[in-house]
Protein backbone atom coordinates (compact mmCIF):
# COMPACT_ATOMS: atom_id res chain seq x y z
CA UNK A 1 0.00 0.00 0.00
CA UNK A 2 1.54 3.85 -0.73
CA UNK A 3 1.94 5.96 1.91
CA UNK A 4 -0.51 8.44 0.53
CA UNK A 5 -3.51 5.92 0.95
CA UNK A 6 -2.20 5.10 4.23
CA UNK A 7 -2.57 8.64 5.66
CA UNK A 8 -5.87 8.72 3.74
CA UNK A 9 -7.42 5.73 5.53
CA UNK A 10 -5.47 7.04 8.57
CA UNK A 11 -7.35 10.81 8.08
CA UNK A 12 -10.39 8.60 7.67
CA UNK A 13 -10.01 6.79 10.54
CA UNK A 14 -9.54 9.99 12.74
CA UNK A 15 -12.63 11.82 11.69
CA UNK A 16 -14.81 8.17 11.95
CA UNK A 17 -13.26 7.81 15.47
CA UNK A 18 -13.91 11.98 16.18
CA UNK A 19 -17.53 11.34 16.11
CA UNK A 20 -17.41 8.22 18.32
CA UNK A 21 -14.86 7.88 20.57
CA UNK A 22 -12.15 11.09 21.46
CA UNK A 23 -9.72 9.24 23.38
CA UNK A 24 -9.17 6.93 20.02
CA UNK A 25 -9.08 9.52 17.96
CA UNK A 26 -6.41 11.66 19.70
CA UNK A 27 -4.20 7.78 20.28
CA UNK A 28 -4.76 7.78 15.97
CA UNK A 29 -3.66 11.32 15.60
CA UNK A 30 -0.57 11.34 17.35
CA UNK A 31 -0.21 8.07 15.20
CA UNK A 32 -0.59 10.33 12.31
CA UNK A 33 1.87 12.54 13.41
CA UNK A 34 4.66 10.11 14.05
CA UNK A 35 4.17 8.66 10.88
CA UNK A 36 4.30 12.18 9.21
CA UNK A 37 7.64 12.89 10.84
CA UNK A 38 9.13 9.44 10.44
CA UNK A 39 8.34 9.78 6.53
CA UNK A 40 9.75 13.44 6.77
CA UNK A 41 12.98 11.87 8.61
CA UNK A 42 12.85 9.32 5.62
CA UNK A 43 12.67 11.60 2.76
CA UNK A 44 15.66 13.26 4.46
CA UNK A 45 18.18 10.38 4.65
CA UNK A 46 16.43 9.26 0.97
CA UNK A 47 17.93 12.75 -0.35
CA UNK A 48 21.11 12.56 1.27
CA UNK A 49 21.58 9.11 0.13
CA UNK A 50 21.14 10.43 -3.24
CA UNK A 51 23.59 12.86 -2.93
CA UNK A 52 26.28 10.93 -1.97
CA UNK A 53 25.15 8.26 -4.49
CA UNK A 54 25.53 11.20 -7.05
CA UNK A 55 28.87 12.19 -5.62
CA UNK A 56 29.94 8.46 -5.66
CA UNK A 57 29.67 8.41 -9.05
CA UNK A 58 31.55 11.83 -10.32
CA UNK A 59 33.82 9.88 -8.25
CA UNK A 60 33.94 6.88 -10.67
CA UNK A 61 33.69 8.75 -13.66
CA UNK A 62 36.71 11.56 -13.00
CA UNK A 63 38.46 7.66 -12.39
CA UNK A 64 37.66 6.53 -15.23
CA UNK A 65 38.28 9.08 -17.18
CA UNK A 66 41.79 9.65 -15.64
CA UNK A 67 42.21 5.86 -17.21
CA UNK A 68 41.21 6.64 -20.07
CA UNK A 69 43.51 9.38 -20.35
CA UNK A 70 46.49 7.21 -18.98
CA UNK A 71 45.42 4.81 -21.63
CA UNK A 72 45.44 7.31 -24.57
CA UNK A 73 48.51 8.92 -23.52
CA UNK A 74 50.28 5.10 -23.60
CA UNK A 75 48.98 4.44 -26.98
CA UNK A 76 50.14 7.89 -27.96
CA UNK A 77 53.51 6.97 -26.44
CA UNK A 78 53.44 3.79 -28.63
CA UNK A 79 52.51 4.83 -31.64
CA UNK A 80 55.46 7.75 -31.68
CA UNK A 81 57.88 5.15 -30.48
CA UNK A 82 56.65 3.03 -33.61
CA UNK A 83 57.18 5.64 -35.79
CA UNK A 84 60.11 6.66 -34.75
CA UNK A 85 61.04 2.89 -35.48
CA UNK A 86 59.83 3.26 -38.80
CA UNK A 87 61.38 6.55 -39.97
CA UNK A 88 65.09 4.71 -38.50
CA UNK A 89 64.02 1.64 -40.12
CA UNK A 90 62.81 3.32 -44.31
CA UNK A 91 66.11 5.06 -43.80
CA UNK A 92 68.27 2.50 -43.19
CA UNK A 93 67.22 0.24 -46.46
CA UNK A 94 67.35 4.44 -48.96
CA UNK A 95 70.53 4.68 -47.42
CA UNK A 96 72.03 2.53 -50.19
CA UNK A 97 70.08 3.61 -53.29
CA UNK A 98 70.32 7.13 -52.02
CA UNK A 99 74.14 6.64 -52.23
CA UNK A 100 73.43 4.98 -56.02
CA UNK A 101 71.83 7.84 -56.91
CA UNK A 102 74.22 9.78 -55.77
CA UNK A 103 77.00 8.30 -57.70
CA UNK A 104 75.06 8.38 -60.51
CA UNK A 105 74.35 11.95 -60.59
CA UNK A 106 78.26 12.42 -59.77
CA UNK A 107 79.49 10.49 -62.38
CA UNK A 108 76.75 12.09 -65.34
CA UNK A 109 78.68 15.55 -64.67
CA UNK A 110 82.00 13.64 -64.96
CA UNK A 111 81.02 11.85 -68.18
CA UNK A 112 79.53 15.21 -69.38
CA UNK A 113 83.15 16.87 -69.33
CA UNK A 114 84.91 14.35 -71.09
CA UNK A 115 82.14 14.34 -74.15
CA UNK A 116 80.73 10.47 -73.45
CA UNK A 117 77.35 11.68 -72.85
CA UNK A 118 74.92 9.89 -75.73
CA UNK A 119 71.51 8.83 -75.68
CA UNK A 120 72.15 5.10 -74.94
CA UNK A 121 74.70 6.66 -71.86
CA UNK A 122 71.19 8.65 -70.96
CA UNK A 123 69.07 5.68 -71.30
CA UNK A 124 71.07 3.46 -69.28
CA UNK A 125 71.32 6.13 -66.05
CA UNK A 126 67.32 6.55 -66.78
CA UNK A 127 67.21 2.83 -66.35
CA UNK A 128 69.34 2.19 -63.03
CA UNK A 129 67.68 5.82 -61.51
CA UNK A 130 64.23 4.21 -61.20
CA UNK A 131 65.34 0.62 -61.01
CA UNK A 132 66.59 2.39 -57.56
CA UNK A 133 63.19 4.51 -56.77
CA UNK A 134 61.23 1.50 -57.50
CA UNK A 135 63.21 -0.30 -54.85
CA UNK A 136 62.93 3.18 -52.49
CA UNK A 137 59.00 2.94 -53.02
CA UNK A 138 58.70 -0.41 -52.40
CA UNK A 139 60.44 -0.61 -49.75
CA UNK A 140 58.74 2.23 -48.03
CA UNK A 141 55.36 0.22 -48.58
CA UNK A 142 56.84 -2.74 -46.95
CA UNK A 143 57.74 -1.14 -43.70
CA UNK A 144 53.95 1.06 -44.01
CA UNK A 145 52.64 -2.62 -44.30
CA UNK A 146 55.35 -4.33 -41.27
CA UNK A 147 54.92 -1.47 -38.98
CA UNK A 148 50.93 -1.36 -39.66
CA UNK A 149 48.99 -3.71 -36.65
CA UNK A 150 47.05 -5.49 -39.67
CA UNK A 151 49.92 -6.55 -41.67
CA UNK A 152 48.97 -9.48 -44.03
CA UNK A 153 50.18 -12.77 -42.93
CA UNK A 154 50.35 -15.77 -45.36
CA UNK A 155 52.05 -18.98 -46.02
CA UNK A 156 55.11 -18.62 -47.89
CA UNK A 157 58.39 -20.18 -48.47
CA UNK A 158 62.07 -19.58 -47.07
CA UNK A 159 62.97 -20.21 -50.88
CA UNK A 160 61.01 -18.23 -52.00
CA UNK A 161 61.57 -15.21 -49.56
CA UNK A 162 65.21 -15.77 -49.79
CA UNK A 163 65.30 -15.36 -54.13
CA UNK A 164 63.42 -12.39 -53.90
CA UNK A 165 65.67 -10.83 -51.43
CA UNK A 166 68.75 -12.15 -53.71
CA UNK A 167 66.62 -10.12 -56.26
CA UNK A 168 66.57 -6.93 -54.36
CA UNK A 169 70.18 -7.29 -53.50
CA UNK A 170 71.52 -8.23 -56.66
CA UNK A 171 73.35 -5.01 -57.88
CA UNK A 172 74.90 -4.37 -54.16
CA UNK A 173 76.08 -8.46 -53.73
CA UNK A 174 77.79 -8.02 -57.70
CA UNK A 175 79.37 -4.63 -56.88
CA UNK A 176 80.74 -5.81 -53.01
CA UNK A 177 81.79 -8.91 -54.85
CA UNK A 178 79.92 -10.98 -52.60
CA UNK A 179 78.61 -14.82 -53.57
CA UNK A 180 75.52 -15.45 -51.71
CA UNK A 181 74.64 -19.75 -51.46
CA UNK A 182 71.36 -20.35 -51.06
CA UNK A 183 70.75 -24.37 -49.53
CA UNK A 184 67.38 -23.97 -48.86
CA UNK A 185 65.34 -26.94 -48.01
CA UNK A 186 62.26 -25.91 -51.11
CA UNK A 187 59.12 -27.41 -49.14
CA UNK A 188 59.89 -25.22 -45.77
CA UNK A 189 57.30 -22.75 -45.49
CA UNK A 190 55.45 -20.02 -42.70
CA UNK A 191 52.62 -18.39 -42.20
CA UNK A 192 53.60 -15.20 -41.39
CA UNK A 193 54.75 -12.00 -42.88
CA UNK A 194 56.85 -12.01 -45.95
CA UNK A 195 57.95 -8.87 -45.89
CA UNK A 196 59.46 -8.96 -42.67
CA UNK A 197 61.40 -11.54 -43.50
CA UNK A 198 62.53 -10.31 -46.21
CA UNK A 199 64.06 -7.31 -44.18
CA UNK A 200 65.30 -9.89 -41.93
CA UNK A 201 67.67 -11.42 -44.16
CA UNK A 202 68.91 -7.80 -46.24
CA UNK A 203 69.34 -7.05 -42.34
CA UNK A 204 71.44 -9.49 -41.65
CA UNK A 205 73.39 -9.51 -45.07
CA UNK A 206 74.18 -5.94 -45.06
CA UNK A 207 75.74 -6.31 -41.71
CA UNK A 208 77.88 -9.28 -43.79
CA UNK A 209 78.54 -6.32 -46.66
CA UNK A 210 79.82 -3.70 -43.34
CA UNK A 211 82.24 -6.80 -42.09
CA UNK A 212 83.65 -7.49 -45.49
CA UNK A 213 84.44 -3.58 -46.22
CA UNK A 214 85.29 -2.94 -42.68
CA UNK A 215 87.69 -5.62 -42.66
CA UNK A 216 89.00 -5.55 -45.82
CA UNK A 217 88.11 -9.27 -46.99
CA UNK A 218 88.27 -10.68 -50.29
CA UNK A 219 86.83 -13.97 -51.50
CA UNK A 220 83.71 -12.85 -49.80
CA UNK A 221 80.72 -15.68 -49.23
CA UNK A 222 77.37 -15.60 -47.41
CA UNK A 223 76.23 -18.72 -46.87
CA UNK A 224 72.13 -19.40 -45.82
CA UNK A 225 71.14 -22.93 -45.05
CA UNK A 226 67.22 -23.35 -44.02
CA UNK A 227 66.53 -27.08 -42.91
CA UNK A 228 64.11 -28.99 -40.42
CA UNK A 229 65.01 -30.58 -37.61
CA UNK A 230 63.26 -32.41 -34.45
CA UNK A 231 60.22 -30.27 -36.41
CA UNK A 232 61.73 -26.95 -35.65
CA UNK A 233 62.98 -25.16 -38.73
CA UNK A 234 66.00 -23.90 -38.30
CA UNK A 235 68.13 -20.74 -41.05
CA UNK A 236 71.54 -20.10 -40.60
CA UNK A 237 73.04 -17.26 -41.45
CA UNK A 238 77.02 -17.56 -42.25
CA UNK A 239 79.62 -15.07 -43.32
CA UNK A 240 83.57 -15.31 -43.68
CA UNK A 241 83.56 -11.57 -42.18
CA UNK A 242 86.06 -11.88 -39.46
CA UNK A 243 83.03 -12.37 -36.90
CA UNK A 244 81.25 -9.80 -34.75
CA UNK A 245 83.43 -7.83 -31.93
CA UNK A 246 83.76 -9.73 -28.70
CA UNK A 247 82.96 -6.70 -27.04
CA UNK A 248 79.66 -6.26 -28.72
CA UNK A 249 78.24 -9.78 -29.21
CA UNK A 250 75.77 -10.45 -25.91
CA UNK A 251 74.41 -7.13 -26.44
CA UNK A 252 73.87 -7.01 -30.31
CA UNK A 253 69.97 -7.49 -30.50
CA UNK A 254 69.71 -4.77 -28.40
CA UNK A 255 68.54 -1.61 -29.48
CA UNK A 256 71.03 1.02 -30.66
CA UNK A 257 74.33 -1.15 -29.98
CA UNK A 258 76.32 -0.53 -32.98
CA UNK A 259 80.56 -0.28 -33.67
CA UNK A 260 79.58 1.34 -37.19
CA UNK A 261 80.51 5.24 -37.26
CA UNK A 262 78.07 7.77 -36.81
CA UNK A 263 76.09 7.80 -40.62
CA UNK A 264 77.08 4.48 -41.03
CA UNK A 265 74.80 2.38 -38.48
CA UNK A 266 71.98 3.21 -35.95
CA UNK A 267 72.43 -0.33 -34.04
CA UNK A 268 68.28 -1.09 -35.03
CA UNK A 269 68.94 -3.72 -37.74
CA UNK A 270 69.69 -6.77 -35.27
CA UNK A 271 66.78 -5.21 -33.03
CA UNK A 272 64.39 -5.25 -35.68
CA UNK A 273 65.16 -8.89 -36.85
CA UNK A 274 64.76 -10.08 -33.28
CA UNK A 275 61.08 -8.58 -32.83
CA UNK A 276 60.20 -9.97 -36.34
CA UNK A 277 61.00 -13.47 -34.97
CA UNK A 278 59.50 -12.98 -31.48
CA UNK A 279 56.53 -12.22 -33.61
CA UNK A 280 56.57 -15.69 -35.23
CA UNK A 281 57.53 -18.02 -32.14
CA UNK A 282 61.10 -17.49 -33.42
CA UNK A 283 64.88 -16.46 -31.90
CA UNK A 284 67.66 -16.03 -33.37
CA UNK A 285 71.65 -16.45 -31.68
CA UNK A 286 74.81 -15.38 -33.18
CA UNK A 287 78.14 -17.00 -32.23
CA UNK A 288 81.94 -16.89 -34.12
CA UNK A 289 83.09 -18.97 -36.54
CA UNK A 290 87.12 -19.44 -37.54
CA UNK A 291 86.30 -17.16 -40.66
CA UNK A 292 83.22 -14.93 -39.03
CA UNK A 293 79.63 -14.72 -37.61
CA UNK A 294 77.43 -17.21 -37.76
CA UNK A 295 73.67 -16.56 -36.80
CA UNK A 296 71.26 -19.00 -36.35
CA UNK A 297 67.27 -18.58 -36.44
CA UNK A 298 64.72 -20.86 -34.70
CA UNK A 299 61.54 -21.10 -35.27
CA UNK A 300 59.21 -23.24 -33.26
CA UNK A 301 55.73 -22.89 -34.97
CA UNK A 302 55.08 -25.77 -37.10
CA UNK A 303 56.26 -25.05 -40.31
CA UNK A 304 53.69 -27.27 -42.76
N1 LIG B 1 77.95 -10.27 -39.79
C1 LIG B 1 78.52 -9.49 -38.88
N2 LIG B 1 79.87 -9.47 -38.74
C2 LIG B 1 80.47 -8.70 -37.83
N3 LIG B 1 79.81 -7.89 -36.96
C3 LIG B 1 78.48 -7.86 -37.04
C4 LIG B 1 77.76 -8.66 -37.99
N4 LIG B 1 76.44 -8.42 -37.82
C5 LIG B 1 76.34 -7.53 -36.82
N5 LIG B 1 77.55 -7.17 -36.35
C6 LIG B 1 77.83 -6.25 -35.24
O1 LIG B 1 76.62 -6.01 -34.54
C7 LIG B 1 76.35 -4.61 -34.46
C8 LIG B 1 74.84 -4.38 -34.45
O2 LIG B 1 74.27 -4.71 -35.71
P1 LIG B 1 72.93 -4.02 -36.16
O3 LIG B 1 72.58 -4.55 -37.48
O4 LIG B 1 71.94 -4.16 -35.08
O5 LIG B 1 73.30 -2.50 -36.22
P2 LIG B 1 74.24 -1.75 -37.25
O6 LIG B 1 74.49 -2.62 -38.44
O7 LIG B 1 75.44 -1.27 -36.51
O8 LIG B 1 73.35 -0.51 -37.65
P3 LIG B 1 72.07 -0.55 -38.62
O9 LIG B 1 71.77 -1.98 -38.88
O10 LIG B 1 71.01 0.12 -37.84
O11 LIG B 1 72.51 0.20 -39.81
C9 LIG B 1 77.08 -4.02 -35.62
O12 LIG B 1 77.40 -2.66 -35.40
C10 LIG B 1 78.33 -4.90 -35.71
O13 LIG B 1 79.31 -4.49 -34.79
MG1 LIG C 1 72.87 -3.61 -39.40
Amino acid sequence: MSNKITQLMLNELILQSKKSDTHLADKLESVLNFYTTEQKENQKTIKQNEYFLKQWDRRNILANQRDMQKDELLKQQSRLASMGEMIDAIAHQWKQPLNSISMMSDMLREDFKTGSVDEPYIQELDKNIHMQIDHMVSTLSEFRTFFRPSTKNEEFTFLDALKSVQVLMKDELISQGILLYLEIDEHLSIFGNKNEFKHLFINLINNSIDSFNEKNIRNRKVHIRCYEENSNTYIEVQDNAGGVSLEVIDDIFKANITTKKEGKGTGIGLYMSEQILKKNHGSINVHNTKDGALFTITLKQPTR
